[in-house]
């Protein structure tokens, strides 16, 4: 495979685009995210593209998050750069006309499933875990989670995945309305295509008109709440508990917070 981080493959009319750093389980440190936004940037004005499909590179992950590494020692305008990146990638993903499927075919956790809920739809497959860990490593979603959650699925599951940390699995997820659609992993490519096909197949001026008219039905005062969420997550980059969660992950061990 190709060793570009983020690796786009044209079918027809639909652009897949693959997370391609399946060693980290595809989590999206800067160059993977610069990469991201650079390939959504060339389909933004590319007519010829009528659908997108994001997945994970491998067999075991969408994303597992953003790049823990590059949380260690990072300062709160450091942690906001973070957020900014990601922030950056999902607005692109709404403002763009053409419909973005999330072809979640594993691990689908922090920014993997910020990156998710900024897709208009997710399919996933049935070995996938979909969650928001971060309150484990001493802080929050900060590319939108919260806000996406609450939009997608309601308060008490944006609460109940955030304040627990705990991930679902796809026929749960399936339940909650996080994704739309569950498949064996042997099916899932073929079945993300087929529905980029039939949406690639619509006429495209309406499709981005539905979805903008959604998105603006749905968007109250998102970019406000985004923005909140933002100076929120790094703010607990001045806290000693976000260092321990961080370095206790990258050591294999359990953190020990201390509330400091
Ligand atoms: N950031 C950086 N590296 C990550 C990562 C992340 N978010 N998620 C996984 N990796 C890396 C691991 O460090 C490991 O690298 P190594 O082989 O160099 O040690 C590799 O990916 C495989 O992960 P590993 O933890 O060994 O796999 P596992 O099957 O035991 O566990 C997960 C899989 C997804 C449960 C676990 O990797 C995990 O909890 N990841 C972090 C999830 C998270 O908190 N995401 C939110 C971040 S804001």
């Amino acid at each position: 495979m190709s060793d570009s981080l983020v690796i786009r493959a044209d079918h027809g009319a639909v652009a897949t685009l693959t997370i391609n750093r399946p060693k980290a389980l595809n989590a999206l440190n800067a160059a993977v995210l610069g990469a991201l936004l650079d390939a959504l940037r060339a389909i933004a004005i590319d007519d010829s593209v009528r659908a997108v499909i994001i997945t994970g590179a491998g067999e075991r992950a969408f994303v597992a998050g953003a790049d823990i590494g590059e949380f260690v020692g990072a300062s709160p305008v450091e942690a906001l750069a973070i957020s900014d990146r990601l922030k950056q990638v999902a607005e692109l993903i709404e403002a763009m006309s053409v419909p973005v499927i999330a072809s979640v075919n594993g691990f689908c956790l922090g920014g993997g499933m910020e990156l998710a809920l900024a897709c208009d739809i997710r399919i996933a497959s049935s070995n996938a875990m979909l969650g928001q860990p971060e309150i484990k490593l001493g802080i929050i979603p900060g590319g939108g989670g919260t806000v996406r959650l609450v939009k997608t699925a309601g308060v008490s599951v944006a609460k109940m995945l955030c304040l627990t940390g705990e991930p679902v699995g796809a026929e749960r997820a399936l339940g909650l309305g996080l994704v739309a659609s569950v498949h064996t992993p042997e099916a899932l490519a073929d079945a993300a295509m087929e529905l980029a096909g039939k949406l690639a197949a619509l006429p495209p001026f309406a499709l981005g008109q539905a979805k903008a008219s959604i998105q603006r039905a749905a968007d109250i005062d998102t970019a406000a709440a985004v923005q909140f969420e933002a100076q929120a997550f790094a703010l607990c980059f001045s806290t000693a508990d976000q260092k321990e969660g961080a370095t206790a992950f990258l050591e294999k061990r359990k953190a020990t917070f201390t509330g400091e």
